[in-house]
């Protein structure tokens, strides 16, 4: 794979690229519709994170101020060809990194199961007891970021 670059979307042709990349990960293989990657948050109080390859947007992740407080993240997705090459990983640590400019002190995500270990890898917790959500077994999962006092 040619070199990634980790970015917020731009504009609204990249978030609508972005939504494509997101239905392809996320719901396509789930036979759900377009339209169904989007959700309410999307417009507002949410960043979204691309990994850019080639002109191509291969990951995707958003992270949504829930308060002062907490972070949460969703919509992780990466491209098949593009897994398990890092892609993943990079999109969580740009997250992190905005994370503690926000001076969050924790960052939730609601992890299908099949994904859980990548999030501990990361430094994630699992919390709670497993969900259903879309027929698919998720956990959530947490993060807690350090807290760097002002001298
Ligand atoms: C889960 C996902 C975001 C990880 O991104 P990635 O770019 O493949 O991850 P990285 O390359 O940074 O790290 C991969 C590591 O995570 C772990 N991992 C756990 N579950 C995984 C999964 N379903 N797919 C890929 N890696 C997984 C493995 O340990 C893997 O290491 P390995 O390649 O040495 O086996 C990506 O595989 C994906 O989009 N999967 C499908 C959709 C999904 O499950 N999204 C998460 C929703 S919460």
């Amino acid at each position: 794979m040619s070199e990634f670059k980790i970015r917020l979307i731009q504009n609204q042709q990249e978030k609508e690229e972005m939504y494509y990349q997101r239905w392809l990960v996320l719901r396509k293989p789930i036979d759900m519709d377009i339209g169904t990657e989007k959700d309410e948050y999307d417009d507002y109080y949410s960043l979204h994170l691309i990994a850019v390859c080639d002109e191509q947007i291969i990951g995707s992740a958003r992270l949504r101020q829930l308060s002062t407080e907490l972070g949460s993240i969703s919509y992780v997705a990466v491209l098949p060809k593009f897994q398990s090459q890092g892609v993943g990983t990079a999109l969580i640590q740009k997250v992190i990194e905005i994370a503690k400019e926000k001076q969050l002190k924790s960052l939730k995500v609601a992890s299908r199961l099949s994904a859980s270990k990548f999030y501990e890898r990361i430094g994630f917790r699992s919390t709670g007891q497993p969900f259903d959500f879309l027929g698919i077994p998720h956990q959530l999962m947490l993060f807690n970021l350090p807290y760097f006092q002002n001298l």
